[in-house]
């Protein structure tokens, strides 16, 4: 049986007890994808940022906060899996300290630096331990989508297959997709459902 690795949603980087850095995404085609996948028999499993979504039925896996929890649950998950699918949106960034209370304003104040510090790169660590045959697939989210440019990361990253979509995207329930690959042709989806492309590109990827 296939066994389907797939990670969703934001992370959210913690500034203090109250507050977090996060981004926009829904978590909708990564569920999606991890749903498809038991659609085609395989066996799933989710590594869940925050969403507002409910595992789909038969997904097994876990939920996490930050980008570093974020990456534990995969580097434990990944050995095992036949293919990854790497939907989510991780923090690029994370602040530096993490203040255990609440950050409170100072009398007169008018700035504040928050220094951030760069996440891993979960997917681009991954892939430099795969084995023969495990199957990987990335995302880039692009504001001009460039396909020159998006081959570069997907060479960059050490990953199969790069779904490049557009900021738009983020909790849509539809969207455009461009999918790249080494072997196979490009393949492009307009406003397609979610549920409709998760399905088409575990198709291509996992056969
Ligand atoms: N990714 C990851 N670890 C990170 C950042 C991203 O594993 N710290 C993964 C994402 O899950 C996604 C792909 O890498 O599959 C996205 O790569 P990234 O370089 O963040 O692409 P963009 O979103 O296009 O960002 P940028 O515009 O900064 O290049």
């Amino acid at each position: 049986m296939t066994r389907l690795l797939v990670s969703a949603g934001p992370t959210h980087e913690p500034i203090d007890r109250v507050r977090y850095l996060a981004n926009r995404s829904s978590g909708k085609l990564g569920y999606a994808i991890a749903g498809a996948g038991v659609a085609r028999g395989f066996d799933v499993e989710l590594v869940s940022g925050p969403t507002q979504l409910a595992f789909p039925a038969g997904v097994r896996g876990c939920h996490v906060e930050t980008a570093l929890e974020m990456q534990a649950a995969l580097e434990e998950r990944f050995d095992v899996c036949d293919v990854l699918v790497m939907a989510a949106a991780v923090a690029d960034y994370r602040p530096a300290e993490r203040v255990e209370g609440k950050i409170k304003k100072q009398a007169g104040e008018t700035h504040r630096v928050l220094e951030l510090v760069i996440n891993p790169d979960i997917l681009a660590t991954l892939a430099l331990r795969r084995r023969p045959g495990q199957v990987l697939v990335g995302f880039a989210l692009e504001a001009v989508p460039d396909l020159e440019q998006a081959e570069r990361k997907r060479r960059a990253k050490g990953v199969d297959w790069l779904v490049l979509n557009e900021p738009k995207t983020l909790s849509a329930d539809r969207s455009d997709f461009t999918l790249l690959s080494e072997s196979g042709p490009l393949a492009r989806f307009e406003a397609i459902p979610k549920a409709e492309f998760a399905m088409e590109l575990l198709g291509r990827v996992a056969t």
